[in-house]
């Protein structure tokens, strides 16, 4: 299974970066398990075809894997308009709507993703469901300043009903630490309600506290998903 798993990310990392990166050009390096077989493509590339390519990270792990392999580091004081960002997803629905924020980086991941012309997700066949819920169970993960995680949590359980947890650190007692110094809720939100994506994002967005959210609507050009045959599946 985890053969087929990481089999599934390569292949889709791959069409993906052979079809979206050109020469003299700036990419935003998203986070995650998957990312790293896209980065891995991508310095091969640069390297056979002699590319020129400014790579933006979106965490601490896109800058080092960024650094390890060679590829040149930019970000968005530099480089404040790029043409595509691939990265990974925690699920995606059938308006390709995605959950992230899985691994925590949400929120440089939100902004790198605003920053580029398209955003190209690269995902294995477990993340692809018709709506959100039906295959991520983990629930949505929002991005709070740390002062404020309980009034948010208070305020977003009696506004959409569901359950929110703070996501504890793995390695050290106590909650997770995010690249920004905040913490991360996850929520497990209700779904038998239908709910509207673009809004629940605008609601949650402004409470107080809330640094981002790791809905992303209406932000995905092309979604690139490995299949357990070894075929890749793409939409449009
Ligand atoms: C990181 O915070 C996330 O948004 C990742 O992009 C997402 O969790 C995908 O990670 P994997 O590639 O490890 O599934």
């Amino acid at each position: 299974i985890m053969e087929s798993l990481n089999e599934a990310k390569r292949i889709a990392a791959r069409r993906a970066i052979d079809e979206h990166v050109e020469d003299n050009s700036v990419i935003g390096i998203g986070s995650g398990s998957t990312i790293v077989f896209a980065v891995t493509r991508l310095a091969e590339r640069v390297k056979s075809e002699k590319l020129n390519v400014i790579c933006v990270p979106t965490s601490f792990q896109a800058r080092q894997l960024i650094i390890e392999n060679k590829l040149c580091l930019g970000d968005l004081e530099t480089h404040p308009e790029l043409d595509c960002t691939v990265d990974g997803a925690d699920e995606v629905d059938r308006d390709l709507t995605l959950i992230k924020g899985g691994g925590g980086c949400l929120t440089q991941e939100k902004i790198v993703a605003s920053c580029a012309k398209k955003l190209v997700i690269i995902a294995d066949y477990t993340k692809k469901s018709e709506r959100l819920g039906d295959q991520y169970k983990k629930g949505i993960p929002i991005e709070v300043i740390p002062i404020a995680y309980v009034p948010v949590s208070i305020k977003i359980r009696e506004h959409f009903g569901g359950n929110v947890t703070l996501r504890m650190a793995k390695m050290k007692a106590g909650p997770l630490v995010t690249d920004n110094g905040n913490f991360i809720l996850d929520w497990n939100f209700p779904t038998d309600k239908n709910l509207d994506w673009p809004s629940v994002n605008e609601t949650i967005t402004m409470i107080p506290g809330v640094v981002e959210t790791g809905l992303f609507v209406g932000m995905t050009s092309k979604v690139y998903f490995g299949l357990p045959d070894g075929s890749v599946k793409t939409t449009e």
